[in-house]
């Protein structure tokens, strides 16, 4: 339970591997992250959630925005006793995960931001929210699902990616229409955190599908240009969704930039383990000797 609410999560790895909480985009869920949990789970703790009202977590009665989603995960995070992790978050986890670097900075180790932004909507993208929210009421689920995949996807992947394609759309298809309008508003009414991003202390990575057009690779150099400590990679063959699109080229940016936020810890586990070793080592010989006697 989180602030009174069932959240639904995934939680594989080590208990006391670094901890890597994935913050799914709209109107997705926490399965969005299948493929990235499964490469980092050997060497990480990878924690993939529902956000309130999406997948299977309760929606609760507060008015959703930004902000009441960016405290559910520091309530997650302390109700899991994580006291600091990396996030990795993508386009509205994006805009979730810079509200809460902006009011819980020191839960934050190092922080992915993928195909996301840090501008608020436009007048025109908000008038487009209430014309879905319209849309949806007037014509279903079914055909919401299909429009949204088109924007979310490259040409080439409704060739090549039928199955992904298709859990996206059951993805969608499976939200309440209630949670659906109001994370619309949510987004529509969310606040810029452009202005933030100078304070940004830890290590950031920016991540963006070539071909992303609903937040495309200008807003991610805008933030990168802004993030002094930040690394930007442009992701081929990928548009919105570009961790399930080319989730080769994600992984192995994501498992690079870990691997270098976290070159301190694997260090000294390696030099434990390796004085560990050469102590058993010893006693063996020892024992062999006193045997041996
Ligand atoms: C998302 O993927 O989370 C949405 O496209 C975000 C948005 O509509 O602003």
């Amino acid at each position: 339970m989180v602030n009174n609410l069932m959240v639904n999560y995934t939680d594989q790895g080590a208990d006391d591997a670094p901890v890597i909480i994935f913050i799914h985009g709209f109107p997705l869920n926490k399965t969005m992250w299948d493929k990235q949990l499964e490469c980092l789970k050997e060497r990480y703790r990878v924690i993939a959630y529902d956000i309130r009202g999406h997948g299977e977590s309760d929606a609760g009665t507060d008015d959703f925005s930004m902000k009441l989603f960016a405290n559910d995960l520091i309530a997650f995070m302390d109700m899991l006793n994580v006291e600091k992790a990396t996030i990795c978050a993508l386009s509205m986890g994006g805009y979730i995960a810079l509200n809460a670097m902006e009011h819980y900075p020191d839960r934050f180790e190092a922080l992915v931001l993928a195909d996301t932004t840090c501008k608020a909507d436009t007048s025109v993208a908000k008038k487009k929210r209430m014309a879905t929210i319209k849309n949806i009421l007037e014509k279903g689920m079914l055909i919401f699902a299909a429009n949204s995949v088109k924007n979310m996807f490259t040409p080439q992947s409704f060739i090549t990616k039928e199955n992904e394609i298709s859990a996206v759309k059951q993805m969608i298809i499976n939200i309440s229409e209630e949670s659906l309008g109001c994370t619309l508003l949510a987004l529509a009414a969310r606040k810029e955190t452009c202005s933030k991003l100078p304070e940004i202390q830890v290590p950031v990575l920016i991540l963006v599908g070539e071909e992303d057009k609903i937040t495309p690779p200008e807003a991610a150099i805008y933030m990168h240009l802004r993030i002094e400590n930040s690394i930007i990679h442009n992701i081929g063959n990928a548009a919105h969704l570009s961790n399930i699109e080319n989730s080769d080229d994600f992984n192995t940016q994501l498992k690079s930039f870990l691997a270098s936020v976290y070159k301190d810890y694997f260090d000294n586990k390696a030099r434990m383990e390796t004085s560990v070793l050469r102590e058993i080592r010893n006693k063996v010989s020892m024992l062999l000797s006193f045997k041996s006697i």
